[in-house]
């Protein structure tokens, strides 16, 4: 079996997509989550979001407005894992657990943060004026969004290359100090994708909303027709030979074309079309090639509630990741059921914990149960609840009888079963994988000790 590599990225829930956003970021990410090889994980970055806008309405409708856009734009959420990161509660305790490790001395190095303490300066401010914790911590946050899932590459812009960086040396040290040999976090590697168009915006500079030279994506059709009629041009009339190489217009008429369609308007404005007449060729090309998206669009930004559902789900998928894994980080850290603490302590004492052993309890209810711990301390299972001790007690013996187990998995956990009832349950598991080795290894566990 080959493993698929985990592609993340977050878009900061800012601001409406753009005609540069798409081309140079949500195009193609949609193509690279159409590799089979590919198990991409997109989420809006919006507690990212939060640190640069005070404005709940923006926040709200940027959310509203990238969701849609993505979707839009034709992003499977069957295939890939699509969420928002304000729908994982696992993302700010992790990033708590990181941030207890993650040196301040890197983070006064961070880009962003170091422009900030250096604009003040200038100014003859205080060097920390306006700047928040959120906008010092805001790589730890990216940290835990990429460690989260262990992701192997992470397609960003170069402003984020030396976050990705950080990522890994703060995942490094996690691992160091609290991984015993194992490695909790792969290390993430940022991705600059070289050959995607950075598209140029309508005065020629680079598209970008701080540049106000943006054409709109999905607005509506008249609104992108204004847009480009402000294309700026050189003043050669019609029937005067264009330059298309030294034209924004062609540049951005390429990016959506195939390669006929492209070298057909080249030859016409090397032929002398007239500019007017070239932004509506530019105008009728995108219009063909979004018109459908922007319908889908306007779609989903009527139904709100479908694309709540959507995104909910989205989260429940990813948190089937988040919520074991993190689990392990907090055992890791020594944040323990004081349950299963007493126990290895009690039991380290006696016989150094050599093989797995069974601890019970009383629940809350008066209930009794029990857990199945293996030899480091990690539980195979939990019981369900009994009425009596007895019973209970009559199970594990049953358990530890040597006779064959029915175990019945079920997604990424399984349950053991005695006389047609359930007994007792398994955690959830990252995956199907970890979830088979975990019953090979409660099958070890529970065979007749060989001596
Ligand atoms: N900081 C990124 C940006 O502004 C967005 C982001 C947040 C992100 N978390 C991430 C990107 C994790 C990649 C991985 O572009």
């Amino acid at each position: 079996m080959t493993t698929r590599t985990r592609i993340l990225t977050g878009i900061t829930t800012t601001g409406t997509p753009h005609l540069g956003n798409y081309a140079g970021a949500i195009r193609p990410a949609i193509v690279a989550s159409l590799d089979t090889n590919a198990d991409s994980f997109y989420f809006l970055a919006d507690y990212h979001a939060l640190i640069k806008c005070d404005d709940p309405l923006r926040i709200q409708r940027s959310r509203q407005e990238i969701a849609a856009t993505w979707l839009a734009a034709g992003l499977d959420v069957e295939r890939v894992t699509f969420y928002r990161q304000s729908d994982i509660p696992e993302i700010p305790e992790l990033t708590w657990l990181l941030t207890c490790v993650a040196s301040k001395g890197l983070l006064n190095r961070a880009h962003a943060y170091k422009a900030s303490v250096d604009k003040n300066l200038e100014n003859g401010e205080d060097p920390d004026a306006g700047i928040t914790m959120g906008l010092f911590s805001y790589p730890v946050l990216m940290a835990a969004d990429i460690l989260m899932f262990n992701a192997n590459k992470v397609p960003v812009g170069r402003d984020q290359i030396q976050h990705v960086e950080m990522a890994r040396d703060i995942g490094q040290r996690f691992n160091h100090l609290f991984g015993k040999g194992k490695d909790f976090f792969a290390m993430p590697e940022a991705v600059i994708e070289e050959s995607v168009a950075t598209l140029p915006g309508l005065d020629g500079r680079k598209m970008s909303k701080s540049y106000d030279n943006t054409i709109p994506l999905f607005s509506s059709a008249k609104d992108m027709k204004s847009a480009i009629s402000r294309i700026v041009t050189d003043s050669r009339a019609p029937g005067e030979a264009k330059d298309p190489d030294n034209s924004h217009l062609f540049t951005l008429y390429q990016a959506f074309s195939t390669p006929e369609q492209c070298a057909e308007f080249r030859g016409e404005l090397l032929q002398g079309l007239g500019w007017g007449e070239a932004k509506e060729r530019l105008f009728k090309l995108l219009d063909a090639d979004l018109g459908e998206s922007r319908e889908r669009y306007h779609e989903l930004m009527s139904r709100p509630s479908d694309m709540e559902d959507i995104l909910l789900a989205g989260a429940q998928k990813a948190r089937k990741t988040a919520t074991p894994f993190l689990a392990e980080l907090r055992e890791a850290v020594g944040l323990r059921s004081f349950v299963s603490a007493a126990q290895t302590a009690t039991s380290s004492k006696k016989k150094a914990a050599k093989g797995p052993r069974f601890v019970s309890f009383r629940d809350e209810d008066g209930s009794f149960r029990f857990r199945l711990l293996a030899a480091d301390g990690e539980q195979l299972l939990l019981s369900r609840n009994f009425a009596d001790g007895k019973a209970a007690g009559q199970v594990t013996k049953q358990l530890q009888a040597g006779e064959a187990l029915d175990i019945r998995p079920q997604d990424l956990s399984f349950s053991v079963w005695l006389h047609d009832a359930c007994v007792a349950d398994s955690p959830a598991f990252a995956d199907s994988a970890a979830r088979d080795a975990a019953i090979e290894a409660l099958r070890v566990a529970l065979a007749p000790a060989q001596d």
